[in-house]
Parts: C-alpha cells; structure tokens; sequence
C-alpha cells in the first residue's frame, strides 16, 4: 500500500500542505539546529558558544548552591551574563540556524525557569515538527514573515467535540513583532514562505526546554512499531528507506517556495 499524504499529515500535523516523505526531491533546506535545541540530534561538543562554560561542572555547582545569592560566587565575571546569538551562521548548508541558550549553553540561566533561541530561517527555511518536552515557547518574529502550525494535543478537533471533523491545526502567519504561543507538549513547526530572511526570537519557561524532532522519533522505533504505528500502511521494507529520508519532509507551502525563489532542492 502507498503511504498516503493524509497518514502523512497525521504525523507532521501539516494537514493542508503535507506532501508524501518521498517526494525526497522537492525537500526544502530544513534549519540547523545549535546548542541542546534538539539534544537528541545534536552533538553539544560539536557547537561552541561565546557563553559555553570552561568549568564543566559550572551548572552543576550552580544548581547545588545553598542560595541564590550564593550562586554570583560561581559566576564572578560580568561576561558570564552576556549570551552572543551572533553566532557563525550556515556551516550545515541547510536553510538556516537556531542557536539557544539553556542552562547548559548559558550556566547564568540555572535557577530561573527561563531560556531563549533565536532562529534565523533563510528564504523557504523549515523548521521541521518538534515538541518541547518541558516548556511552553512564546515566539515573536521580529524579521520577515514566519508561517507556524501546531497541533495541541488529542480531542482538540475542528469542530469541537466532533472526531471526524478532524484535528485542529493552529496556523498563525506572523510578521514583525508578532507572536504565537506553542503550548508545552504541543507538536509545532514554522517555515519562512519568502525568498528573504526571517528571524524569529523564543522564549520558553524552562532553562531546560529540551527537544524532540517527531518524524525523526517516530521512525527510530523498530520497524515492526512505526509498521504497526501505521496500521501496516508501510511496507517492512519502506520503513528504513522512510526513516533515512527524515527530515526532508517537505510542506507543499514550502516547495512553492523554492520554486518561486529559485532555490534548489537540497538532498
Ligand atoms: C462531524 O463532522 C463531520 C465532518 O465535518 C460532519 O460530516 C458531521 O456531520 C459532524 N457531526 C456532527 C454530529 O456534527
Ligand atoms: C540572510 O541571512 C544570511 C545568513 O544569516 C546572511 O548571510 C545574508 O546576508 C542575509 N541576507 C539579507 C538580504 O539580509
């Protein structure tokens, strides 16, 4: 059996512009992500930040202070409460950059409930669908012209209370200085359907937001699971050529814009 655009739209929560995973020719960049944005996709040690910690202990240390008062012994330089976003932008090649600061990345953030991301999405940028474990994101564009959707949780539909009138998907098009909320737990993408640059600043209530990328966790379970997970949708050997396809899956939204922007498709 095919693998339908509609099981699709059920996992990327993209229902109006979700194309099949192997239309693999049409992926659109999707961004790279810094720092412990996606913890699980990233390798820290791989990143350096302006603000990462010579003292590798140093968050440990701060979390065990006996106060708060004690914690400004362990950071006795006014640098160490400067975090630089202007970072080194483009070295994965893809469609743009996040870099974040958590209590890993920016060790004065421990005790605050607090973190910060800065997303730079290049022209059709992409953001592939994620939950953040552990915070709500407040999101304010502040350059260009973000699209998002999100998909709260199971019972939200578009007619309340009616299962077969579907799932509601929460679309916002924000432009400079406007915002969305992307719930806890909630799954969430943006792109950027221009041909400019976009930037976008998130908060989150948590100095450990933490990250999960959906397709990419939903196919590193066993093949007999995600067969299973599709209602045998999938044949056995498709599964592995699914999963090596991830991320490129692509919204249809920002295949027009590749197109439009001429822009080629990235393998
Ligand atoms: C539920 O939604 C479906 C699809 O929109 C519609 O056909 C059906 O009439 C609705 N049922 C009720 C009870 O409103
Ligand atoms: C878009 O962003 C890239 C990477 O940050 C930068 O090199 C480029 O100059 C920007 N383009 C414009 C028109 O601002």
């Amino acid at each position: 059996m095919k693998f339908t655009t509609s099981v699709i739209a059920a996992i990327l929560a993209t229902s109006t512009y979700a194309t099949p995973l192997a239309a693999r020719d049409d992926a659109a960049p999707s961004i790279t992500i810094t720092a412990s944005y996606a913890a699980a996709a990233t390798s820290d040690s791989s990143t350096s930040s302006a603000a990462s910690p010579k003292d590798t202990l140093l968050t440990q240390k701060l979390l065990l202070a006996d106060t708060a008062a004690d914690r400004y012994a362990l950071l006795p330089s006014n640098t160490q409460f400067q975090f630089d976003f202007n970072q080194p932008k483009g070295l994965g090649g893809k469609g743009g950059d996040l870099f974040a600061a958590n209590r890993k990345t920016f060790p004065a953030l421990v005790g605050t409930s607090s973190g910060m991301a800065v997303g730079f999405l290049g022209p059709c940028g992409f953001n592939t669908p994620h939950i953040h474990p552990r915070a709500t994101e407040l999101q304010i564009v502040v350059e260009g012209k973000v699209i998002t959707e999100m998909l709260p949780e199971n019972g939200v539909f578009n007619v309340p209370g009616n299962a077969t009138s579907g799932r509601r998907v929460i679309r916002t098009e924000l432009s400079a200085f406007q915002m969305t909320p992307f719930y806890q737990g909630s799954v969430h993408t943006q792109f950027n359907p221009s041909c400019d640059n976009a930037t976008f600043i998130a908060s989150f209530n948590s100095e450990d937001f933490g990250t999960g990328q959906v397709a990419d966790e939903l196919f590193a379970f066993d093949d007999m699971v995600v067969q299973a997970a599709f209602g045998q949708a999938i044949d056995g050997a498709d599964v592995d050529k699914f999963r090596k396809n991830i991320p490129a899956s692509i919204a249809k939204g920002v295949s027009e814009c590749l197109t439009t922007c001429g822009i080629a498709a990235r393998r």
